[in-house]
């Protein structure tokens, strides 16, 4: 029984009574479950001010600027962990012994290798296709090469294709990139940590070796984790809602990725660089910002606001760290840099902006850091998704952990009433 309660009254019939839910933190949620049986159902679209699901994984303090993964707060697992810490974190609810992590991270580095048949899936895609065209579809591919041997209701299988996934997307990340380019593919080397080996897969060619450089590999690292998971946003509802039918995982992970990829979404660090590019010098600035603020024009400042945060995102705070890091590092003095610092400072200082509680969010500064490295704007959307499969995983894993009911979403109907058909066609 909970102890507290909502009563809601309607049309002078008997209250009822709902009961409200609190978790360990964050807002009481009121129970509407019992409201379908009554014939009432609850409207919000967008799911402004609804909890889909319970969740032990992330939770977020959009006011208070606060992300925390099981209880461990984004600063200090950027700061102190590495990104297969925080998967085993995010997977198994604790932090791992060595012991621990040593298989983990074993079994992680053994299953790096695709079908080889999946190369000449490749060759089907258009030379020019956007690199997250090409993971969507071989992501979904790969449901067809491990589906026979997959029981979703066996939580041993389950395991085994959280295991699959990621191991396999750095693959998939670097093949969609080496065929974009025409280059041969680099094959997964084991030796190398996680973002090491991606690292080395994009960059490695047959005629050279290819010299990892620590700061980089630290950085994309960062970037991974800083990427990892963000409790019930559009991606991972969507994983969650395809998974409620039991269907296969990685087909569930090919739906999280298209969700990901339009421009309000993980799309944002491609379009925030294509506008900092566009913007290109700090005196253009007002004319974009006006642009923003008009209610006539369409365009929106990118890599600002956020449905949950309130304050500034705690992962842009740790991605602006590391982009300093990595020009220090490569020497670079990126003029796209000073035009973001000088946007921040404009737009956080604009009445529009501060009432609106619009803030820098994680794709603001990672665009430029990841430019840096050499990588094009058309994967950095691809590297989101390689980050957060982990976290699309985890919550796939607890919806069927935990017992599920298929997701099924009710509508305020307004249109026609039943009507009598006519055919306009000619006879
Ligand atoms: N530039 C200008 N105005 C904005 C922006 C922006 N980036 N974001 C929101 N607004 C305004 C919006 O016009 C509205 O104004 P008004 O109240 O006068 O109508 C108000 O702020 C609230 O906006 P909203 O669209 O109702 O808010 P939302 O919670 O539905 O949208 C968002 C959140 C992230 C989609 C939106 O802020 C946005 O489009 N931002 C740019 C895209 C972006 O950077 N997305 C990455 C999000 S972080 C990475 C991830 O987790 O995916």
């Amino acid at each position: 029984m909970a102890d507290k309660k909502v009563t809601l009254t309607l049309n002078g019939e008997a209250p009822v009574e709902l009961d409200v839910l609190q978790g360990t933190l964050g807002q009481d949620v009121v129970d509407v479950r019992s409201l379908g049986s009554k014939g009432l159902f609850t409207f919000d679209p967008g799911f402004t001010s609804t909890a889909s699901c319970e969740s032990k994984i992330t939770y977020i303090d959009g006011d208070e600027g606060i992300l925390l993964h099981r209880g461990y707060p984004i600063d200090q697992l950027a700061t102190h962990s590495n990104y297969l810490e925080v998967c085993y974190i995010l997977l198994n609810g604790e932090t791992p012994t060595s012991e621990q992590f040593e298989e983990f991270r074993t079994t992680v580095t053994r299953h790096t290798m695709i079908h080889e048949q999946i190369t000449r899936l490749l060759q089907g895609f258009r030379r020019d296709s956007h690199p997250m065209a090409v993971m969507c579809g071989v992501t979904g591919a790969l449901a067809a090469f491990y589906h026979d041997s997959l029981d979703v209701n066996i939580e041993r299988h389950r395991e085994i294709a959280a295991f699959r996934l990621l191991s396999k997307m750095p693959t998939v990340a670097a093949m969609c990139y080496k065929y974009s380019i025409g280059q041969p593919f680099v094959y997964p080397r084991n030796d190398l940590s996680y973002a090491g080996n991606f690292l080395h897969m994009m960059f490695a060619t047959p005629c050279e070796e290819y010299k990892i450089n620590p700061v980089l590999e630290r950085a994309m690292d960062r970037i991974l984790i800083l990427h990892a998971d963000h409790e019930q946003n559009a991606s991972t509802s969507t994983v969650r809602t395809a998974g409620s039918s039991g269907a296969n995982p990685f087909a569930c992970i090919a739906a999280g990725i298209a969700s990901l990829w339009g421009p309000a979404h993980g799309g944002a660090n491609e379009a925030c660089l294509r506008m900092l590019e566009e913007i290109n010098h700090k005196e253009h600035i007002p004319e974009f910002v006006k642009r923003a603020k008009d209610k006539n024009d369409s365009f929106r400042l990118m890599g600002f606001g956020h449905r949950v945060y309130k304050n500034y995102d705690p992962r842009a705070t740790v991605m602006r760290d590391t982009c300093h890091e990595v020009l220090n590092e490569l020497g670079m003095k990126d003029d796209l840099l000073e035009v973001a610092m000088e946007l921040e400072h404009i737009a956080l200082n604009d009445p529009y902006f501060i009432e609106r509680k619009l803030y820098p969010n994680v794709d603001f500064y990672s665009g430029i850091i990841l430019k840096a490295m050499g990588i094009p704007s058309s994967m950095f959307t691809v590297i989101f998704a390689m980050a957060r499969t982990v976290g699309w995983i985890a919550h796939w894993k607890e919806m069927h952990d935990e017992g599920m009911k298929i997701a099924r979403p009710r509508q305020l109907y307004t249109g026609y009433e039943q009507r009598e058909f006519t055919s306009k066609l000619s006879k």
